[in-house]
């Protein structure tokens, strides 16, 4: 999710806020915007970058001391100048920055237009504003109060700063979910989504916590906890220097986006798994979900990565829904001429939504009369605006040119669209569909498990780094996670890497096979366990090195391979989010260990958008 800088004090507000946001551009985003109070409340906000928000301001008289900007990652509503941040409520009383999603925005917006109440954009964070100002009037004490009653009503995510005009001495700021961090200054305020805005001000800041809810005039701050109780705001000293948070603390965007997995993977649950009915909520779908159900064919379109969690798809839809899956790449796809029956559906599956070869591939799909639903992680992008339908991945910016929570989260999706339709054609019993998502649930904190002992990769690629070659196996689900680890280490690295099905060893790859070829093995436990072992025996009784992915505890694999990276246990339809970690983590090791540019890798682009 995007950017939060605020300013209350004696200087002038909007040099510090253009400044911040600029600071937060890493981060990525589609629009950006300011408000600043002076004597009324102005607003400005522009689809595009910063600099497009400044042209607009141009030389317009926006003094003030006390302001809120706002850089977007949308999740509802395209990007576009009416969506863009900040945004005010109907009677203009509050005006209102927001990180982060509310997941149930869509039922309280129809409650406040029954109450009258109108909109301007396609926002969740509109609604809020609105809520806000629909309790105030209502006859809430102040605006603090009016605040803490709507956030009581909100299920989702924010990092919020709000100005009320009949306040207007002051911020009120409230986070869950999304990071909010406060900048304490001389007689001043600074809030901002991470340090990065504040560090060249103040290094004195608060870390809020979820729930906390922060009044700030310019020479007083009061912090509470969203159950009104009062608490010591603590101070920190940042000793970090500004380059480095602009990747949050980590060398790599690649490495920040690896370690953010729990967390996009989360964003991406939210609103949608372990909803109040326990039925899985894809509301993007939701018109198309019966065409779905009945579809004969399922074929899934798109390139590289986005490919390999197409391939995944293919597993999922076939193991839980019982529908025929064809993955195809877009860039053969869209020459083919293929056959499209009228109960097919295609899934177009893409992180920037611009790849031209996919959106090739998806016009030509259309022509041909199919239904086609998009999963892209960028919201108003091409791609979504070509499919009939589809569903957002909330795993937030990724900078990094070698896609990996993109990857995870596309794999989410499909997941969740499998286990959807699977219970709906009555494929997945009740306990069985209790069990899916107990466990779902639980992948981001196994995850997390397998991101604390990193160490244990790091020093396995150190032995590695100046490999020439290099074979990744698996089987099942797991064979696209071992495409998907050969493609990291070929991207970052240049290390040359070929994935395959294991089995496929013995029709010719083994030749291949001698004391300098690493052989990296996805061996978890799952149906085909006992056949991956005797792959493994295969290479290891030809000298081949032997890295592998096993499930904890593994023994037997364990005494022939070179190396073991351990995974949390896990019900074999999540394990390609969980196996794929440690091929992410050792490839990123080995590209910094052989000085590549792991964020900007020589000939590639994040986003292909020509054929
Ligand atoms: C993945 O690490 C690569 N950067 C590349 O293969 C990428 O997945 C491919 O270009 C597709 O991009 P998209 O998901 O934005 O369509
Ligand atoms: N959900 C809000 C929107 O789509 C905020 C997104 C963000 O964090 O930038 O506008």
């Amino acid at each position: 999710m995007c950017g939060i800088v605020a300013y209350i004090g004696e200087r002038q507000a909007l040099p510090i806020l253009i400044n911040g946001l600029k600071r937060l551009e890493y981060r990525g985003y589609d629009s950006a915007g300011v408000s600043i109070w002076n004597k009324k409340t102005k607003v400005y906000k522009r689809k595009g970058k910063v600099a497009d928000l400044e042209a607009f301001i141009g030389n317009d008289d926006l003094t003030g001391n006390i302001g809120i900007g706002h850089t977007r990652w949308a999740t509802h509503g395209e990007p576009n100048d009416v969506n863009a941040h900040p945004h005010m409520s109907m009677n203009g009383k509050f005006t209102i920055i927001h990180n982060g999603i509310i997941e149930n925005y869509s039922r309280l917006r129809d409650k406040l237009t029954s109450f009258g109440v109108t909109f301007k954009s396609e926002t969740d964070t509109e609604v809020l504003a609105n809520l806000i100002e629909y309790i105030y009037e209502k006859g809430a004490v102040d605006a603090e109060l009016a605040v803490r009653l709507a956030l009581s009503k909100v299920i989702g995510a924010y990092g919020l700063v709000i100005i009320c005009s009949d306040e207007p001495d002051k911020l009120i700021a409230a986070r869950k979910g999304s990071p909010l961090v406060i900048g304490v200054g001389n007689e001043e305020y600074f809030l901002a989504s991470d340090a990065t805005p504040i560090v060249e001000y103040t290094k004195s800041v608060i870390y809020l916590n979820d729930g906390d809810v922060a009044v700030i005039t310019k020479d007083q701050l009061t912090l509470k906890t969203d159950h009104n109780k009062s608490q010591t705001p603590i101070i920190q000293e940042l000793n970090i220097d500004i380059g480095e948070i602009d990747k949050g603390g980590y060398e790599h965007f690649m490495l920040k986006e690896i370690f953010e997995q729990p967390r996009s993977i989360n964003d991406t649950f939210r609103g949608r798994v372990k909803t109040e009915n326990d039925k899985i909520h894809l509301g993007g779908l939701y018109e198309v979900m019966p065409k779905l159900i009945e579809a004969k064919r399922i074929l899934i379109i798109a390139c590289g990565t986005s490919w390999h969690a197409g391939l995944v798809g293919e597993y999922l839809f076939e193991d839980l829904a019982r529908i025929p899956v064809e993955v195809e790449y877009a860039s053969e796809f869209r020459y083919r001429n293929p056959i499209i029956n009228k109960d097919d559906v295609v899934i177009a599956i893409s992180q920037s939504g611009e790849t031209a070869d996919t959106l090739a591939a998806i016009q030509l799909a259309k022509e041909k009369g199919a239904l086609v639903l998009g999963i892209c992680n960028v919201v108003g992008s091409s791609i979504p605006r070509e499919t009939h339908a589809g569903v957002y991945t909330h795993a937030g910016p990724e900078i990094g040119v070698a896609s990996t929570k993109a990857f995870t989260c596309q794999v989410t999706v499909l997941a969740m669209m499998a286990i959807t339709i699977g219970r709906s054609k009555e494929l997945i019993s009740d306990s069985s569909y209790q069990n899916l998502i107990k466990e779902f649930n639980l992948i981001p904190e196994k995850i997390e498990e397998i991101l604390q002992n990193s160490l244990i990769i790091k020093e396995a690629a150190e032995l590695y780094k100046d490999s020439t070659n290099s074979l990744y196996l698996g089987r099942g689900y797991l064979f696209p996670v071992a495409l998907e680890g050969a493609l990291k280490l070929k991207e970052i690295s240049y290390i040359h890497a070929e994935g395959y099905p294991a089995a496929e060893m013995k029709h010719g790859p083994i030749a291949l096979i001698d004391e300098k070829m690493p052989v990296v093995v996805v061996a978890t436990k799952d149906s085909s366990y006992e056949k991956i072992v005797s792959n493994v025996q295969e290479v290891k009784a030809r000298n081949g090195k032997i890295i592998a992915v096993v499930t904890k505890g593994d023994t037997v694999i364990r005494k022939m391979a070179d190396h073991v990276f351990e995974i949390p246990e896990t019900n074999p339809v999540f394990s390609a989010l969980l196996s794929v970690i440690p091929l992410q983590l050792f490839s990123y090791y080995i590209a910094v260990m052989r000085g590549c540019n792991v964020d900007q890798p020589r000939n590639l682009a994040k986003s292909v958008t020509v054929e």
